[in-house]
């Protein structure tokens, strides 16, 4: 689980200090779905990277499973990262001159696993999302939406406990949007735990719990369908 106490994030540049996440508390427990909610600019994906340790807080106390983050190194860090969290971000980030095997076979290559392991875990991630025929093809010759599932296989190869997605669904149209929502739903049944970001209410109301941001400040809404009825 996921424990943030008086957690804040502020960037500085020559002359401007934004204080992109006020100080905030934020436990999520294992196997959660929670959605993160917000206007443009308001700190979600800032969140989402403090949360997925791609970027250090700058104050506050961050427990990620137990293991107190802030004392760590950052080879640590990457390795933390690397065994514990899956990303998916908007613009899917796969390696255009790397086949769908590969792609997901990269991040699985800083890992402790023997190559016949790999390989299942490859195999096993792609047939999950529907794509274990076109292991061969590059991402340029898949949809949208297929190379959002590649996107997922590769999170999901990893066996992460939190899986952190940024507008997963932004860049699909409706009926992609919705395929890949079931497909995280059915991720998260399994047992791994999901903090998404997204625009979309619909989306969101999918979800467990949603944390709404809106200028820097988190806060958890309470009934979030009485929200935006
Ligand atoms: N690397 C950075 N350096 C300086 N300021 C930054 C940096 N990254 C983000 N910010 C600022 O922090 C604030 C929050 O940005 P963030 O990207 O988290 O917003 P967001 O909610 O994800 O927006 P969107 O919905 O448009 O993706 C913004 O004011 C942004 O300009
Ligand atoms: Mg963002």
């Amino acid at each position: 689980m996921l424990s943030m106490r008086n957690l804040a994030k502020a960037y500085y540049t020559d002359t401007i200090k934004t204080q992109a996440l006020q100080p905030f508390d934020l436990e999520i427990a294992a196997g959660e779905f929670v959605a993160v909610v917000g206007p443009s600019g308001s700190g979600k994906t800032t969140f989402l990277n403090v949360t997925g340790l791609l970027e250090n807080p700058c104050e506050g106390q961050y427990e990620l499973d137990g293991i107190n983050v802030e004392k760590l190194s950052d080879k640590h860090k990457s390795k933390l990262r690397n065994e514990k969290i899956g990303f998916i971000f908007q613009s899917f980030n796969l390696i255009p001159e790397l086949n769908l095997y590969d792609n997901i076979d990269m991040p699985l290559r800083y890992r402790k696993l023997s190559s016949k392991q790999r390989h299942e875990r490859i195999m096993d991630a792609l047939t999950k999302v529907g794509l274990a025929s076109r292991q061969s093809h590059f991402p340029a010759q898949l949809s949208g939406g297929q190379q959002q599932r590649v996107a997922i296989a590769r999170a999901i190869a990893g066996k992460p406990a939190f899986l952190l997605a940024d507008e997963p669904t932004g860049n699909l149209d409706s009926k992609m949007a919705d395929s890949i929502m079931q497909l995280l739903q059915d991720i998260n049944n399994q047992g791994t735990s999901i903090i998404m970001v997204t625009h979309d209410p619909q989306q969101a109301l999918k979800a467990q719990r949603v944390v709404e941001i809106r200028d820097g400040i988190i806060a958890e809404v309470a009934d979030y369908a009485k929200a935006i009825a």
